[in-house]
């Protein structure tokens, strides 16, 4: 089965680290966000892969080409018009009618996606949110046959947010929706939207059902990054020991980084050939070959070859004396 995987966005939300590289490549967890997803999906049986690049797309075409052995073909999507349209531009690379698995380049998950792909009928990947307002939902009746899709609710019609994995029965019907919403110029938000075209094939009558995705790992922010290198990182224990440095597990270091007289963890990755000393860094991502020294950083990402240093301070400070060094 092919799987099509959308990576042409910009990744602003995800600035300044994707002014140098794309969204999919930065690191979590040890690997590059597309690695998790990779490795899920050819677990899964998934044996070619239509990728739709764009923005910084030849740097993803590298990677995928350097670390994977599966049939792929890139797609160059110029013009961000939108998923429905970066789903349409892989029309002529699809047998007809074939069934297709989608999933969107910044979705890291954890679910069994063999009883999905032998779904009988179109299923999409939900989880249940204590928010709906930011999502696009399902609105689904008692059996899990969905009713209609809602983007963004104002109004609580259902908690289950549609995460970015979409497996289509038939191909087909899908393309010919999105070449209604592309040929009439229906935009949602500026944009030939996804939802859309699911929406205007479930009106149609075409069954679809959900199926539930409990591990979501967005990466899409800063914050979330964080967070999802955390859950990643949660039974990543380091064998290794560094001279003065106390790891506190969970944290991914590689191999080739070096580190001294440090207290490093919890849920920090530290990318390759990196150099650290004298630090305390615990929540963070630190990216290739960065440098840094002298500091304490809590919650932070650090980009590739990046220089970070701070200062020690030397005092001879009396009894009952209070100083807090910001
Ligand atoms: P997002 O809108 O979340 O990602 O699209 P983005 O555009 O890269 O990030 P921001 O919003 O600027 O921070 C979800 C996925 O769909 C792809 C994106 O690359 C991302 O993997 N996408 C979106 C496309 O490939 N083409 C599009 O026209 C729109």
């Amino acid at each position: 089965m092919k799987a099509i995987i959308p990576v042409a966005g910009v990744g602003t939300r995800l600035r300044p680290h994707t002014f140098s590289h794309p969204k999919v490549l930065l690191n979590v967890a040890g690997k590059p966000i597309i690695g998790h997803i990779m490795d899920k999906l050819i677990d899964a049986g998934i044996d070619e892969a239509i990728v739709i690049v764009g923005y910084l797309g030849d740097m993803v075409e590298d990677w995928l080409l350097k670390n994977y052995t599966i049939k792929f073909t890139f797609v160059s999507q110029t013009e961000l018009l939108g998923l429905a349209h970066a789903i349409w531009m892989c029309k002529p690379y699809v047998i007809d009618n074939e069934p297709l698995f989608i999933i969107l380049g910044d979705t890291i998950f954890d679910v069994d996606l063999q009883p999905v792909l032998q779904s009988p009928f179109s299923t999409l990947g939900v989880k249940e949110v204590d928010d709906p307002r930011r999502f696009g939902v399902a609105v689904t009746t008692d059996e899990g046959k969905i009713l209609k899709l809602v983007e963004k609710p104002d109004t609580l019609v259902s908690n289950l947010a549609i995460v970015g994995l979409y497996f289509l029965q038939q191909s087909g019907s899908l393309f010919a929706s999105i070449d209604h919403l592309i040929s009439n110029n229906i935009k949602t938000k500026g944009e030939y939207q996804l939802t859309d075209a699911l929406e205007l094939m479930i009106e149609g009558g075409e069954p679809f059902t959900t199926f539930p995705v409990h591990g979501w790992y967005d990466c899409g922010k800063p914050e979330t990054l964080l967070s999802t290198n955390e859950i990643l990182l949660k039974d990543n224990i380091s064998t290794k020991a560094y001279p003065g440095c106390i790891i506190n597990d969970p944290v991914f270091i590689a191999d080739n980084a070096i580190l001294e007289n440090s207290i490093i963890g919890p849920y920090t990755t530290i990318g390759e050939k990196a150099v650290i000393n004298n630090v305390i860094i615990r929540n963070s991502i630190i990216g290739y070959n960065a440098r840094v020294g002298h500091i304490m950083l809590d919650h932070s990402i650090v980009g590739n070859n990046a220089f970070i240093t701070g200062s020690s301070q030397e005092i001879n400070i009396g009894d009952y004396s209070e100083i807090r060094v910001g």
